[in-house]
């Protein structure tokens, strides 16, 4: 059926387990998960691509091709990979790229996996090499080889699996090699989403949570949300507790105003992260252009944080520019931050 979710990652011993299920699919979060492509908002080409895969697989009675799904953190990409399973009616399996540490590790799954099932790699682009290309045989032909003995004894061993789908996601697709990248049918890129699609996304979660929003509330918080649904998400349960603590249980636009302050979370959704970014480039290096690695050595961030979660925003939002010789703070950020550009 397809509520059965089979979450599968490592413990510290490489050993696959079913324990540890990531943030990303805890209960709490799932209980906002929309379940259907009916009640999933925006992302609209992505959504209907995938529709027509679905409808079209459905009709031939064969498995989908397999899907890599690329964007920021936050935006759905597991989400979609659960209405997909949901969908086709098929078993969900999920895993990530870091907790697939050894050869075994992905063959135990594979060789598990039925006709037609789902299985959810986050975070591909994190899968070891030697890992990595067990799966060329196995989306290809849905076959591993494995090989026995070593030189002119060598012999190989022809393993057959279910029809399986692979839906890779990937904050770095950049990282990916060619051989895997090609290897998917279906590519889709998702974008941020616009204020007035996170507005619908905040008051849905709000019913779900029981909780009253005015107009002015949802539409503050979702212009402080970044684009994402998992913030705005998650932004909204401490404004519910905000408001419910201070001001009679009903989000309005000031009770976010004054919960999201407390949050360090400013008018245009800023984190104080995002904020030292940009004074880092304005107050060290005089606006840039600056290299990533200088940047996160004087914050004291990693480099993978700054490049996956911190710039996407900054840059579609203007206040951060990628030029050949680095990164430059652009007006936007000195009008924003209130810093006078230097002459
Ligand atoms: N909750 C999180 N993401 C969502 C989306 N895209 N549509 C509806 N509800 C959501």
């Amino acid at each position: 059926m397809s509520d059965d979710i089979i979450s599968y990652s490592s413990d510290k011993k490489g050993i696959v387990t079913s324990k540890n299920i990531p943030e990303d699919i805890s209960p709490d979060i799932v209980s906002l998960r929309p379940t259907s492509f009916k009640e999933y908002i925006g992302q609209n080409d992505t959504v209907e691509t995938l529709k027509i895969a679905i409808q079209a697989a459905k009709m031939r009675n064969e498995s989908l091709d397999h899907i890599l799904l690329h964007g920021p953190p936050g935006l759905g990409k597991t989400t979609i990979s659960h209405i997909i399973a949901s969908e086709m009616e098929k078993n969900l399996i999920v895993t990530s790229g870091p907790a697939l540490e050894k050869g075994g590790d992905l063959i135990g799954i594979l060789t598990n996996l039925g006709d037609g099932d789902i299985f959810f790699i986050d975070e591909i682009h994190r899968i070891p090499k030697i890992v990595e290309e067990f799966l060329y045989p196995a989306m290809e032909d849905f076959a591993i080889d494995f090989i026995f003995d070593k030189g002119i004894h060598a012999r190989s061993h022809r393993y057959r699996l279910k029809q399986f789908v692979l839906i890779g996601a990937t904050t770095r697709v950049g990282l990916l090699s060619s051989p895997l990248r090609d290897r998917f049918g279906i590519f889709r890129t998702l974008d941020f989403y616009s204020v007035e699609q996170l507005v619908v996304i905040i008051k849905r979660s709000a019913a779900i949570f029981n909780t009253i929003i005015s107009e002015n509330g949802a539409l503050e918080l979702a212009k402080r949300s970044r684009g994402t649904p998992r913030i705005a998400n998650r932004l909204l349960k401490r404004v519910r507790d905000y408001s419910q603590v201070k001001s009679h249980g009903k989000v309005t636009k000031q009770s976010v105003q004054a919960a999201l302050e407390l949050e360090g979370i400013d008018g245009l959704g800023l984190t104080s992260l995002d904020r030292q970014y940009i004074k880092t480039i304005i107050d060290f290096y005089k606006g840039g252009p600056v290299g990533i690695e200088a940047i996160a050595a004087t914050l004291q961030e990693e480099t993978d944080t700054l490049v996956d979660v911190v710039e996407p925003f900054l840059l579609k939002m203007g206040m951060v520019l990628r030029t050949s010789s680095g990164r430059k703070a652009s007006e936007k950020a000195y009008h924003h931050l209130k810093i006078k550009p230097e002459l």
